[in-house]
């Protein structure tokens, strides 16, 4: 038996990295899961795998800061799976350039995706999880939510955001038995954590005790708890799998 068992479980970001890792422990524990995300292929790419493992899953292709996407990723859910329990928010971009040579424009898009798209996804499954009697919400955070590093204010801005969202929102939801929390990785194995080399380097000599990387797996893993019943009296939490960075 799975801890996700009868479960329907959204994942925002489910075609790569976190997301997809997310989306394949999900569903090998029982769950039915529903990927989205932008691009089709590697949303398909992830369905082929669950399904391939014996899992089921489908993809809704869309934005995640576009509240008819998001609509039309909530009926997906309950036309083909009669409901929602679970969403995790892995969607995000990550902009590196010196605040100076930022635009408005282009700070103000990864505000868009990284917390007004949290917003958007949050308020579209409030009703289908009303209807179940409770649900578990998860956002992807950031070490870079809770500590600052240069070049990345935009990114830095939607993850402190994206945390107070996540207990506002926990605070909120609570009537409903609707929990909130956020796992906030630190460097991580995928093409975003490894996207600038020398920062991860500076990273792993000086600042996360473990010395190492974490895999995604670490990552689903917690995201695994934070859905599961085992962490019912768990809400409003912002859960470091960092190694140890924002520790230290
Ligand atoms: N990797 C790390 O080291 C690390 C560290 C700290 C925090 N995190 C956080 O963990 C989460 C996952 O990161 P990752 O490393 O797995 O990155 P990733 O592989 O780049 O995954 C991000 C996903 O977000 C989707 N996405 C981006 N913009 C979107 C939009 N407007 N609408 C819908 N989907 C969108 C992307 O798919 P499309 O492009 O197809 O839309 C992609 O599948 C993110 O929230 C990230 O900030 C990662």
């Amino acid at each position: 038996m799975g801890s996700l068992d009868r479960k329907v479980a959204l994942v925002a970001g489910g075609g790569s990295g976190i997301g997809r890792a997310t989306a394949e422990l999900f569903a090998a524990e029982g769950a039915r899961v529903v990927v989205f995300g932008r691009r089709v292929e590697p949303l398909e790419d992830t369905v082929d795998a669950i399904v391939k493992a014996g899992g089921t899953a489908t993809a809704v292709a869309g934005d995640v800061a576009s509240e008819a996407d998001a609509a039309r990723l909530v009926e997906t859910a309950q036309r083909e799976y009669s409901g929602v329990d679970v969403l995790v928010n892995s969607a995000a971009v990550r902009l590196r350039a010196p605040l100076t040579e930022i635009s408005a424009a282009d700070f103000a898009e990864v505000l868009r995706i990284n917390l007004v798209g949290a917003f958007v996804l949050t308020k579209a499954v409030v009703p289908a999880m009303r209807r179940r009697g409770g649900g578990s919400i998860i956002h992807l955070g950031s070490a870079l939510g809770t500590v600052a590093a240069p070049d990345f204010s935009p990114y830095v801005a939607s993850k402190g955001g994206l945390h107070l969202l996540a207990r506002a929102a926990a605070v909120e939801l609570v009537q409903d038995e609707i929990r909130v929390n956020v796992v906030a990785p630190g460097t991580i194995d995928t093409p975003m954590g490894q996207g600038v080399p020398e920062f991860r380097r500076h990273l792993l000599k000086h600042r996360i005790p473990i010395g190492r990387a974490g895999h995604v797996g670490d990552i689903a893993a917690a995201c695994l708890y934070l859905a599961s019943d085992a962490s019912r009296y768990v809400t409003g939490a912002i859960l470091p799998v960092d190694g140890g960075w924002t520790a230290s």
